[in-house]
C-alpha cells in the first residue's frame, strides 16, 4: 500500500467540544444554512454571517486537537508512503496535531479572502462587516470559507490523489454534502479499499468496504497502529 487519501468530517472535531452540522442541536438546527452559508445571505445580512464566524474561529481557537487528529498527524509522520489529508473542516485541529500537509476544501476560519479580487490572508480574531482587503483595498474582506454554491478548494488536484487512492478512509462525515460525499465512489472507481470511520453508517455509508462504528478517538488510533504495525 503507497497512498492513503482521508476525508475528515465535522465528527473528527465533535470530541474536541466543537459542534457537527447535522447532529439534534447542531449548527444546523440552531442556524439556517441559506442564512449563514451562502453568498446570497452574506450579501443580505453581512454582519449575521461574519459574526457567526467570529463566534466559531473563537471557539476552535480554544479548543484541543483529539487522539484522533494526534493518530492521524502520527500516520502522516510514520507511514512508509504518503497521506493525503481533505478535510471540510474549517478548524485548525488537523494543523494543532501536527499535520503538515492538509487541504482544507471547505476554507478555513483563520483566513480571510477578498470578495472584489480573490486575495486571501491570515483572517483577524474578530472580522467586521466592510474590513478592507489588504491587497485591492476594497471594503470586501470575508471569511475564507466556500459557502454554498460556492466551488470547493483543491478539487483539480484532489480528484488526482483520489484516482492514484489505495485506500480511501471517510471519517467523521454525513456524506450529505458534495463534491465531498462522492469521493468514496470515486476512490473505488480508480480500484481502492475503502473504509469509514463514524457513529454510524453515513448516508454513503453502503458505499464503503467496511465501517468502522464509534467514537473517532477510539477507532482512529486503533486503526493508526494497526497501519504502522505497533
Ligand atoms: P455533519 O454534521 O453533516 O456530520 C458529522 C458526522 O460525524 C455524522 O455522520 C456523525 O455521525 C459523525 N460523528 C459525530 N461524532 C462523531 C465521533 N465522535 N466519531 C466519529 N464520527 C462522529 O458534518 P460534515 O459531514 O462534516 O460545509 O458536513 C459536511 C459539510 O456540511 C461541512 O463541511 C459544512 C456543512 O454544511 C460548509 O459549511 C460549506
Amino acid at each position: 500500500m503507497k497512498k492513503i487519501v482521508i476525508l475528515t468530517g465535522a465528527g473528527i472535531s465533535a470530541e474536541s467540544g466543537l459542534g457537527t452540522f447535522r447532529a439534534e442541536g447542531g449548527l444546523w438546527a440552531e442556524h439556517r444554512i441559506e442564512d449563514v452559508a451562502t453568498p446570497e445571505g452574506f450579501a443580505r445580512d453581512p454582519r449575521l454571517v461574519v459574526d457567526f464566524y467570529n463566534a466559531r474561529r473563537a471557539q476552535a481557537a480554544e479548543a484541543a486537537p483529539n487522539a484522533a487528529h494526534l493518530a492521524l498527524a502520527k500516520l502522516e509522520e510514520a507511514f512508509d508512503g504518503e497521506v493525503v489529508l481533505v478535510t471540510q473542516n474549517v478548524d485548525d485541529l488537523h494543523e494543532k496535531a501536527g499535520m503538515k500537509r492538509v487541504m482544507h476544501m471547505h476554507g478555513a476560519l483563520n483566513g480571510a479572502l477578498c470578495g472584489a479580487c480573490d486575495h486571501r490572508w491570515p483572517a483577524p480574531m474578530v472580522m467586521a462587516p466592510g474590513d478592507t482587503c489588504p491587497g485591492c483595498e476594497a471594503p470586501a474582506a470575508r471569511p475564507d470559507i466556500v459557502w454554498f454554491g460556492e466551488m470547493p478548494y483543491d478539487m483539480e488536484e484532489i480528484y488526482d490523489h483520489l484516482a492514484q487512492a489505495d485506500l480511501f478512509a471517510g471519517i467523521g462525515t454525513s456524506g450529505n454534502v458534495y463534491p465531498a460525499a462522492g469521493f468514496v465512489a470515486e476512490a473505488r472507481r480508480s480500484g481502492a479499499r475503502t473504509l469509514e470511520f463514524n457513529l454510524e453508517p453515513s448516508a454513503v455509508g453502503s458505499q464503503f468496504d467496511n465501517i468502522r462504528i464509534g467514537p473517532a478517538t477510539q477507532t482512529v488510533p486503533a486503526w493508526v497502529a494497526e497501519i504502522l504495525g505497533s
